[in-house]
């Protein structure tokens, strides 16, 4: 016989197994849940730990040092620390041109001195700022702003800190048989020395480089398209410029560049130069449309590039250290498009599931125009 505190006791003990066996059946079946969730909904790629890109902050308005204390992403990022209504006078330092003989159009490298603003207008690599052409509109009003894609690292091309670089292409066609100049893109092509120029910004967080030394940075570009790509292609092979950042990068970097001559290519110097210095870590390579033909006997474009290096560009995007910038003309957006979607079906992925995966997770980044 048992006593009534014996059976109290006895039935107390029992509650931690009983309590045990319904957490066991509760966690079976939400784990059964589960996986008939993931089962169920189609297989996306093999895009792995898809982190979502935490919101950024209002920015400092002090130079962002590069540190290796780990911050919320992009936190300390400038943006419109000046405005239209209040630019920034800047003086221009330096405006040449970037094509050798025998090339299309014009295209600038055009240098501003910053050190005069304040707030100081600082900035980091990827991001753009805003100018606003001298003169007047049809209706009498002042130039709406331009924006254009920052050239420089946030050390600027002569490592002081305070300078910013555009890459202007001067903007021209042909309408009822005149020519047409694009304001701003002439007014910045004509500017000289010694000139004040009105500029805004800086603006954007779509095309900033990730943190991670070790990650793998696949650049599609075309025309002024590599503004960008150079800021970043300094920061990880300049050597003053790597003293400065202490951003060791360990990486890959690879470049495509769609230019329509060989005359055309712009800061082709420093690219070799690089290839010779850092051949493990960076690989270039060329479309240039009005020299090579694709294989189907049309104009060589970045696109068809891409389809040729499909296998070897899929297996680095496969790498969740790899992020892929586009830049430049928006009319190539559909061409590689398209190209990606037979690239990835060569590898057995579908791009329409894989681009937007890829896009939450911050690694793709495109900036067209
Ligand atoms: P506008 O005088 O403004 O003329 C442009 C207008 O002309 C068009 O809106 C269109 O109406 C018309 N037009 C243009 N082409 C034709 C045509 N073929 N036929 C008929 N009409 C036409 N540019 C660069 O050079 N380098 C950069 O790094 C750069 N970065 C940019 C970054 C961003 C985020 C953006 C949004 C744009 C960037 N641009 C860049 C483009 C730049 O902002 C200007 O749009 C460009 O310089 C033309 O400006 P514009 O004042 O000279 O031309
Ligand atoms: P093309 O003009 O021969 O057709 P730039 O800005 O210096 O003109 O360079 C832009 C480059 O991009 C040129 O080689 C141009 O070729 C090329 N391009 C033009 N349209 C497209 C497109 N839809 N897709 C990819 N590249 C393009």
């Amino acid at each position: 016989m048992y006593s009534q505190s014996t059976v109290i006791a006895g039935g107390l003990a029992h509650i931690p197994v009983v309590i045990g066996v319904f957490s066991f059946i509760q966690k079976y079946f939400s784990k059964r849940a589960s996986n008939f969730q993931q089962d169920t909904e189609p297989k996306k790629s093999q895009v792995k730990n898809i982190e979502k890109k935490s919101d950024p902050k209002p920015a400092p308005t002090t130079i962002p040092a590069d540190t290796t204390v780990v911050k919320k992403k992009h936190a300390d990022v400038p943006v419109n620390i000046y405005r239209p209504k209040t630019p920034y006078e800047g003086t221009v330092i330096e405006n040449y041109s970037l094509l050798k003989e025998g090339a299309i159009g014009r295209v600038n490298h055009i240098t501003f001195d910053l050190k005069d603003s304040d707030p100081f207008l600082n900035y980091v690599e990827g991001q753009s700022i805003g100018i606003m052409p001298a003169g007047v509109d049809s209706n009498g009003k002042p130039h709406k702003l331009r924006l254009y894609s920052i050239a420089s690292t946030r050390h600027g091309d002569d490592f002081n800190g305070n300078t910013v670089s555009l890459c202007v292409r001067q903007l021209q066609y042909e309408k009822d048989g005149e020519t047409i100049n694009g304001v701003c893109s002439t007014y910045l092509c004509d500017i000289k020395p010694g000139d004040k120029v009105k500029i805004t910004g800086p603006v954007g967080k779509e095309m900033l480089l990730p943190d991670e030394e070790d990650a793998n940075i696949v650049m599609l570009a075309t025309g002024t398209g590599i503004a960008p790509m150079r800021a970043y292609l300094r920061r990880m092979f300049e050597a003053t410029e790597k003293e400065k950042n202490k951003w060791n990068f360990k990486g890959k970097a690879w470049l495509f560049m769609g230019a329509p001559k060989s005359a055309n290519l712009l800061y082709e110097e420093d690219l070799q130069r690089y290839l010779i210095d850092y051949p493990e870590n960076f690989k270039y390579t060329k479309a240039i449309s009005r020299e090579e033909q694709n294989s189907k006997g049309g104009r060589m474009y970045i696109q068809d590039r891409v389809l040729e290096s499909a296998n070897e560009l899929f297996n680095m995007i496969e790498d969740e250290k790899t992020h892929i910038y586009l830049c430049g003309l928006k009319g190539m957006e559909p061409g590689i498009d398209e190209a990606m979607t037979k690239a990835a079906e060569e590898k057995g992925l579908n791009w329409s599931e894989l681009r937007p995966q890829l896009k939450k997770a911050g690694r793709w980044h495109v900036e067209t125009y």
